[in-house]
């Protein structure tokens, strides 16, 4: 029987928190999550603040670009009440105070959202030189010339390719970039069983996204992906365990 795979909560549990909050990782881990995907930018001073626009605006009582604002002034927004009043208070977090709230050994999925010029990289890098968690952290980015970039830079890293394409031949393209490429992050509508073969043949691991109902559980699992990124890692820990 192939591995079952893991449970990765899409911004911590996106479907019953306020994404890309303290609250919504741990809420993700409760659920049984073995892994989380976040979104990082960069704050005008330098700081990685997880968020998944590069505004302010959606997903707190700010405005505005994060690039152009200092940390200072970030950590007083509430992200929590756009989402409900019972989250009313939850900060925007640093990249560093999520890393302490995952418990070591599970998998912290960083999706880089922006370059800023190359900075982006540069204090990533720096961060995950300084935090030992490297074994931890598999970055991803729609911008496969960052990941390129990234995985130059540091070869210890793990660097995944995310994309929304259905791509001819998923493995083929991976093998393409002229790095070692640890994972293919493909929108599951474009994935298919045969997919899941060639990738695993390629010796890469897969993390389709995001995926939040039962048909397509299912069908990812059929496609024996590595793991499955979800709003709701609570409704795929309980398939997964047959409840
Ligand atoms: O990393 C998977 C997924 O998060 C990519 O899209 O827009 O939800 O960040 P998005
Ligand atoms: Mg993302």
């Amino acid at each position: 029987m192939s591995k079952q795979p893991l449970v990765i909560g899409h911004r911590g549990a996106a479907g019953d928190a306020p994404e890309n909050t303290l609250k919504s990782f741990a809420l993700a881990f409760e659920q049984g999550a073995e892994g989380i995907e976040l979104d990082v930018h960069l704050t005008k001073d330098g700081e990685i603040v997880v968020c998944h626009d590069g505004t302010l605006d959606r997903t707190t009582n700010g405005s505005g670009l994060i690039c152009e604002k200092n940390w200072d002034e970030i950590k007083e927004l509430d992200a929590g009440s756009w989402f409900s009043e019972d989250f009313i208070g939850e900060r925007v977090p640093l990249l560093r105070e999520v890393f302490e709230l995952v418990p070591r050994g599970f998998l912290i999925n960083v999706e880089v959202k922006h370059a800023y010029e190359g900075r982006m990289e540069k204090a990533l890098l720096a961060f995950l030189r300084e935090s030992g968690r490297m074994e931890d952290v598999v970055i991803s980015s729609f911008d496969h010339k960052v990941i390129k970039r990234i995985k130059l830079a540091e070869p210890e890293v793990k660097v995944g390719l995310l994309y929304a394409a259905n791509l001819f031949d998923h493995a083929a393209y991976a093998q393409q970039l002229g790095v070692e490429v640890h994972s293919l992050h493909p929108q599951h509508h474009h994935f298919e069983k045969e997919d899941g073969v060639s990738a695993a043949e390629a010796g890469l691991a897969t993390y389709p996204w995001t995926v939040n109902v039962v048909r397509d559980f299912q069908k990812m699992i059929d496609a024996g992906v590595s793991g499955i990124i979800t709003d709701f890692p609570g409704k795929l820990n309980a398939l997964l365990k047959g409840e």
